[in-house]
């Protein structure tokens, strides 16, 4: 099973998002004794921005590596993706990758009925932190909304949102998010 795991979080060891996607790709691995995983720190090696230059394949670095995420995006069983919440979205960093692996022609297609996803077949858990408390469909929440629509345009609608919120309400809220988040990740 190939596992591509994914952090984004600019925070480091303070990381709550990445506290919980390392708890979760552990929980994978010790269920699936065949897992391999993949890992992207986004925050600490970004990818670049999508530019007319690389959009256009004028940059032959850039379009081999754009292939490469394209593929291990596509390769992978279980997607799992530190989220954390920045200014009601996602970090920069992870709307790069974003805008690198969603390729017509790759990752979905155009079709007189529509568009269709052609990296189906696979499981998301998203990893969410947000210092305040937002629930499900917030209409301010463009974090969890956005990874989820991306992941079902590209055809994954299998998503598991682990999501610790209100983290930065004070330390009670905090350990009772990550508690309730950590309990969720043992029934994986
Ligand atoms: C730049 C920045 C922007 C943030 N924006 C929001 C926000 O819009 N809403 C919110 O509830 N929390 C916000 N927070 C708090 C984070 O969501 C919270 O600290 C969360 O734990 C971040 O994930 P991490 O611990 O994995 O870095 C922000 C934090 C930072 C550093």
């Amino acid at each position: 099973m190939k596992v591509l795991h994914i952090d984004s979080s600019i925070m480091g060891d303070a990381s709550v998002s990445r506290q919980l996607s390392q708890a979760i790709v552990a929980q994978l691995k010790e269920k699936h004794a065949d897992a391999q995983v993949d890992y992207l720190d986004l925050a600490q090696q970004p990818i670049a921005h999508l530019t007319a230059e690389i959009l256009m394949g004028k940059d032959a670095e850039q379009a081999a590596l754009g292939e490469q995420i394209i593929q291990q995006y596509l390769d992978a069983d279980v997607v799992v993706v530190g989220a954390a919440m920045y200014n009601f979205g996602l970090s920069s960093a992870l709307k790069a990758w974003i805008d690198r692996i969603s390729v017509a022609g790759k990752t979905f297609k155009y079709t007189e009925n529509g568009p269709v996803g052609l990296a189906g077949g696979k499981k998301a858990y998203i990893a969410s932190s947000r210092g305040g408390v937002y629930g499900e469909n917030s209409p301010v929440d463009f974090q969890e909304g956005m990874l989820k629509t991306v992941f079902g345009f590209t055809g994954v609608n299998d998503v598991e949102i682990i999501r610790a919120e209100g983290v930065n309400m004070g330390a009670e809220l905090k350990d009772k998010a990550m508690a309730d988040a950590m309990t969720k990740i043992q029934a994986i």
